[in-house]
């Protein structure tokens, strides 16, 4: 097999490593030889001895002894370029680009499953974390009703820091900066787009249809106030940044929200960086996925496993139903804190200061929008 990896940065130069040091385990594996013949970035890195440095990934995707190109670039243009080049070009294809999935993942199958080749994509979801694979494959048996995950480690690291280090939401940020945590665009991990990817790609593969990914509702973090954190506290609850995906009688919804889950929970527990799958299925009841989330060796050891599944015999088919829009998940039991006075159902209510804190039962969105009002209101969902 030979490999060139585009993009040599956290992850492509961690498969890099892994490949060279477990060469000869993966080779008795597949039973063939496994080389590296390029390594493509922008800038010079130390390579292994025999890799071919190249700036252009043009090298890698028209050399004919290249069977798999590892595109770990990132993000939705040249990326896209060099997919769909080297799908043209009878490539195998292996990636950990979630956004690219999520905004072009049916014209990639399509032209894949035109020229015949094979593309994975494990490291796009949860890192290192197995979930892509149980989501296509190891569930199939059941219908899957619902899966919840916590999808962004960077979110999560801050959300636990003002948790545990009593910080608001800034200080938290800034800390998280600091360790190289947040991505260049912030608005990926803060606004709840990354986890949008995450289970967009879930979703795609549990219920075999596009969706159209500009319709997924997205909330961030950035609302989310230490008050909140503490009130939720005091309820039995933690914060967390929710993506979800459930089968609606009217269509399939899919969305990203801070929501509060019971601490009692196994979800709760998840803090720092780490993430979390929970699928819920007919059959199985539920089966929970829990690891590291993202970094180099993490990420590279779903991207390693992909590369070697190019060897095998099958090949996934991505034959889905075409792009759907989808249905924003409006039903929920929701805290409100407002210093009015709501008319409304609910299960706990407490005053403190001037605050109300309401958990209602579970009611359509529009319902509780109707009885606050115009009252001036925090609003998240409450899980379970
Ligand atoms: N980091 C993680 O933990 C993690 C986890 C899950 C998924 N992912 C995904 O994995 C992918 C890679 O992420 P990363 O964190 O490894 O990114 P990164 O550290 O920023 O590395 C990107 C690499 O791409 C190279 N590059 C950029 N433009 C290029 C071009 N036009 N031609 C050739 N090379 C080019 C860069 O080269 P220069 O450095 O020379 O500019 C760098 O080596 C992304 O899709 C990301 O979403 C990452």
């Amino acid at each position: 097999m030979i490999v060139g990896i585009i993009g040599l940065g956290t992850v492509g130069y961690g498969t890099l490593d892994i490949l060279t040091k477990e060469k000869e385990r993966l080779e008795k594996l597949i039973k063939e030889e496994i080389r590296v013949k390029y390594g493509c970035a922008l800038e010079n890195v130390e390579l292994p001895e025999g890799v071919i440095y190249t700036t252009d990934y043009r090298d890698v995707i028209n050399d004919e002894e290249v069977d798999v190109v590892v595109e770990l670039i990132g993000g939705t243009t040249i990326a896209k370029t060099i997919i769909l080049e080297a799908i043209k070009n009878g490539k195998n294809v292996v990636t950990a680009n979630k956004a690219l999935i999520a905004h072009h993942a049916q014209e990639i199958f399509e032209a894949a499953r035109h020229n015949n080749v094979k593309i994975y994509y494990e490291a796009s979801v949860g890192g290192g974390i197995p979930v892509v694979v149980p989501a296509k494959e190891n569930l199939v048996a059941n219908n899957i009703l619902k899966i919840e995950g916590i999808l962004n480690g960077t979110t999560n690291f801050i959300l636990s820091l003002m948790e545990t280090d009593n910080l608001d939401f800034d200080e938290a940020l800034h800390i998280a900066e600091g360790f190289g945590y947040v991505e260049a665009d912030a608005s990926l991990d803060l606004d709840g787009i990354d986890a949008a990817h995450k289970i967009y790609i879930l979703a795609m593969n549990a219920y075999e249809t596009f969706f159209d990914f500009d319709s997924i509702k997205t909330e961030g973090i950035r609302k989310v106030t230490k008050k909140d954190m503490d009130y939720a506290k005091q309820l039995g609850y933690r914060i967390k940044l929710i993506a979800q995906a459930k089968k609606l009688d009217n269509g399939y919804g899919i969305d990203v929200a801070p929501t509060l889950v019971k601490k009692k929970g196994m979800i709760s527990h998840v803090m720092q960086a780490y993430n979390v799958v929970e699928f819920t299925c007919d059959y199985l009841d539920n089966v929970i996925f829990y690891g590291k989330g993202a970094g180099r060796y993490v990420t590279a050891s779903a991207v390693v496993s992909d590369i070697i599944k190019t060897a095998r015999e099958d090949k996934w088919i991505h034959a889905y139903a075409p792009k759907q829009k989808v249905v924003p998940i409006t039903k929920s039991r929701y805290y409100v804190r407002t210093t009015s006075n709501l008319d409304l159902d609910y299960d706990i209510y407490f005053s403190e200061g001037e605050d109300n804190v309401y958990i209602t039962p579970e009611m359509e969105r529009s319902v509780l929008d109707a009885h606050v009002g115009d009252a001036v209101c925090q609003i998240f969902k409450v899980r379970g």
